[in-house]
């Protein structure tokens, strides 16, 4: 069964052609970065109006790519639910309007299902029941997933997405946009054991997951140090090239490189308590993990190291797979379409 798959739920703009659930037969993703990073971050009018005008070649692109015609094609899947509405929109019209123009069923697709199935890709075989720690901009979840379409929520940030974490300190550190690669990389420069950042509690369960606390502590570091974030930019010392002699004795890139490193060793460490002691809290010993700041190598380095001491099987999701596309969204279509479960075309977008 070959699907084709729509995604616009936030700032990519992602059209994929994927057979019988995990065989990529193409994958477009359009970045829109440049566009929102003058802004420090997405610009939900902005990101609509790119959705509305690459989505119309992308899609005959994806189909050429795919070496297929609308013949191949059995099923339209678009991402529905949750997202900026009105880049739902945009994504959600127009695969309603591919399937009902080419006569296919339509499958609406929750974006968070297809973060869930992405670590299927490929034909990676991943045994059902499994837990899934699904970290992005918008969500930080941890999942039971009993079958391709059944999950239950089992813990949940009480605030702030991990990647939301990583952006914002990303934007006071002057590291730039989107904030988890930029930190990722001045982390790789950084000491990690340089300052010590409270990890918070981790609740009664163990699973207890908060990210505006040390999204507060790395506020507080920065003040105290006197590098208070400017129009954008830290005030940094003379070593890091600023000129004004009464900047002399603040502190330079390397400073700013270990706070990055500090922050991303706090941020990993609550992720990865709070995911084994779901192992524990659940006994389910097999463990996904998936959603942008999946991309993080050294979340994926420290949950699978102590996965492994704790006998938990780790599966981090394909890179290129963690970020926002549509193969992952196609891939998640297929759980319902091969059980004959569509959507009607009167299906709406749900932001929430
Ligand atoms: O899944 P995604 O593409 O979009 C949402 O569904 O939100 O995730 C985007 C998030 C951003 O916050 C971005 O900063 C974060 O993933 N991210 C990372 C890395 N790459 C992307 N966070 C930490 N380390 C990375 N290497
Ligand atoms: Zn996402």
């Amino acid at each position: 069964m070959r699907i084709l798959g729509i995604e616009t739920s936030c700032d990519e703009t992602a059209v994929a052609v994927v057979e019988d659930g995990t065989r990529v037969l193409s994958s477009l993703i359009a970045s829109q970065v440049p566009l929102h990073e003058p802004y420090g971050g997405v610009v939900p009018e902005v990101a609509c109006r790119a959705h509305a005008e690459w989505l119309r070649p992308m899609v005959p692109e994806a189909l050429r790519a795919a070496s297929v015609d609308w013949n191949d094609i059995d099923v339209v899947a678009a991402t529905a639910r949750p997202g900026l509405i009105g880049a739902l929109l945009v994504g959600l019209t127009a695969g309603k309007a591919l399937a009902w123009a080419n006569n296919k069923p339509f499958v609406a697709v929750d974006h968070i299902e297809g973060h869930l199935h992405a670590p299927r890709m490929g034909g990676v075989e991943i045994p059902w029941p499994h837990l899934a720690l699904v970290v992005s901009g918008g969500h930080t979840e941890i999942y039971e997933c009993a079958s391709a379409v059944s999950r239950r929520l089992v813990a949940a940030t009480a605030d702030d997405a991990a990647g939301e974490c990583f952006d914002k300190v990303s934007a006071l550190l002057g590291l730039g946009y989107p904030g988890g690669p930029a930190i990722e990389q001045a982390a790789l420069r950084g000491d990690r054991k340089a300052f010590h950042f409270s990890r918070g509690k981790s609740g009664e369960d163990g699973m207890g997951l908060s990210f505006s606390g040390l999204k507060t502590a790395l506020l507080h570091h920065l003040r105290t140090h006197g590098v208070e974030s400017r129009a954008g930019r830290p005030r940094l010392g003379k070593q890091a090239g600023n000129r004004p002699e009464s900047d002399a004795k603040l502190p330079g890139q390397r400073w700013i490189d270990d706070t990055a490193a500090s922050f991303q060793e706090a941020a990993v460490d609550m992720l990865v308590r709070a995911a084994l002691a779901g192992t524990e809290r659940t006994g389910i010993r097999v463990l996904t993990l998936t959603g942008g700041v999946a991309c993080n190598r050294r979340l994926g380095e420290k949950l699978s190291e102590s996965g492994r001491a704790a006998g938990v099987t780790v599966h981090v999701c394909d890179r290129s797979l963690c970020t926002d596309n549509a193969a992952m969204i196609a891939g998640a279509a297929f759980g319902y379409a091969s059980r004959g479960l569509f959507d009607g075309l009167e299906t709406e977008a749900i932001p929430n």
